[in-house]
């Protein structure tokens, strides 16, 4: 179970941010309001949400997952593989050390952004991507390691993040598309096949028992439900824009 959530207000350089979604720039108005919404959600799943303030020095800062890696034992600050997005892990370290008394960092020349880190209990897939490298996973394998926990690779050929494509709803169901459906790594899951035309849903989060999907994706829904699951829908169609998902918009913990 979680208590806590970590998030960031967009700011207005969001219009800045990375992409290759070929949606138009955020609407920021919008953007806002559907983070307010994404907040309340996490507030109705029992987290404690801590609200950052914007940081306009970092378009894509409000996707905070990236920057850091929440255990039960320690909190792991990456190194984003996306140059533009390396000086947002010193904000995120400062407002950890409130919370965790062990932080690691991954060190260069190892990048990795946690949104392509999956937490399976105490095991954690890494996916190796254009932003998360071998060295990066293996200092992250060590740091988890040194701390009674482990963690494994996982290639990744077309997404941006593993967690772009697959989602642990815990209770052993993998909610999974695309590349992610026939990785060796993940056949021992029961898993949930989201088809191909919502793949975008396939990042959903799984938050004490509640399942918090992208709106507008009523195949997804359904499955999730059928597999027992109360579904909370957030409409998060401006962080899409910047290839953002659900799971990237808070660090839980
Ligand atoms: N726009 C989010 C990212 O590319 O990291």
């Amino acid at each position: 179970m979680f208590t806590h959530a970590i998030v960031r207000t967009p700011g207005k350089s969001m219009v800045n941010g990375l992409t290759t979604a070929h949606l138009g720039p955020p609407d920021y108005a919008k953007a806002l309001l559907q983070h307010g919404d994404y907040i309340q959600a996490l507030e109705e799943c029992g987290l404690d949400v801590v609200v950052l303030p914007p940081d306009e020095r970092f378009p894509d800062s409000t996707f905070v997952e990236d920057v850091a890696l929440l255990t039960k034992h320690c909190a792991i600050i990456t190194n984003p593989g996306a140059p533009s997005r390396r000086g947002e892990t010193a904000a995120i370290k400062k407002v950890l050390l409130g919370f965790y008394e062990k932080i690691e960092e991954v060190q260069p020349p190892g990048t990795v952004e946690a949104g392509d880190i999956m937490m399976v209990g105490t095991h954690f897939f890494i996916g190796l991507s254009e932003r998360t490298n071998e060295e990066g996973a293996r200092q992250v394998i060590a740091y988890l390691e040194k701390y009674g926990l482990s963690g494994s690779v996982v290639s990744l050929e077309k997404v941006l993040h593993l967690k772009t494509g697959v989602a642990y709803l815990e209770n052993d169901n993998l909610l999974a598309c695309g590349e992610f459906l026939t990785k060796e790594a993940f056949q021992h899951f029961n898993i949930l096949e989201v088809p191909e035309d919502e793949s975008y849903a396939a990042n959903s989060v799984w938050v004490n028992g509640v399942v918090l999907t992208p709106s507008g994706y009523p195949k997804t829904r359904a499955l999730i439900e059928a597999a027992g699951y109360t579904v909370r829908e957030v409409d998060v169609s401006e962080f899409r824009k910047l290839d953002g998902g659900l799971s990237c918009l808070s660090l839980r913990f």
